[in-house]
């Protein structure tokens, strides 16, 4: 359903996202887990649309999501819940 291949994500010169691949079928729930700074964060912005890859390939549900707005992802269904508080006031 959610497929990466290969995903790089930069911030400038700093190689943030070394070759992503993940796939997440339906009905599954996937959890990230790793420490500060292992990638997290950069792995859902750049699912989310906010972080371009330099190269790689996002599909969901088959289409390819990689090159397109964060709104027009969030209308196919994907959305993120930022850990911060005061999501709702
Ligand atoms: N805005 C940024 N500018 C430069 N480097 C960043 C930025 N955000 C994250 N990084 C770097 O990218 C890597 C991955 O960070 P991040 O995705 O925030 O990790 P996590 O969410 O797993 O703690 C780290 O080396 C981090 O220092
Ligand atoms: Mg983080």
């Amino acid at each position: 359903m959610l497929k990466m291949e290969n995903v790089h994500t930069y911030y400038d010169n700093i190689h943030a996202l070394k070759g992503i691949n993940l796939t997440i079928n339906k009905g599954e729930i996937v959890t990230l887990i790793g420490s500060n700074g292992a990638g997290k964060t950069t792995t859902l912005g750049t699912i989310t649309g906010l972080l371009k890859p330099k190269e790689g390939k996002i599909t969901y549900r088959d289409e390819e999501i990689t090159c397109i707005q964060p709104g027009a992802i969030v209308k196919k269904g994907i959305s993120l819940s930022p850990e911060g508080r005061e999501v709702f006031p």
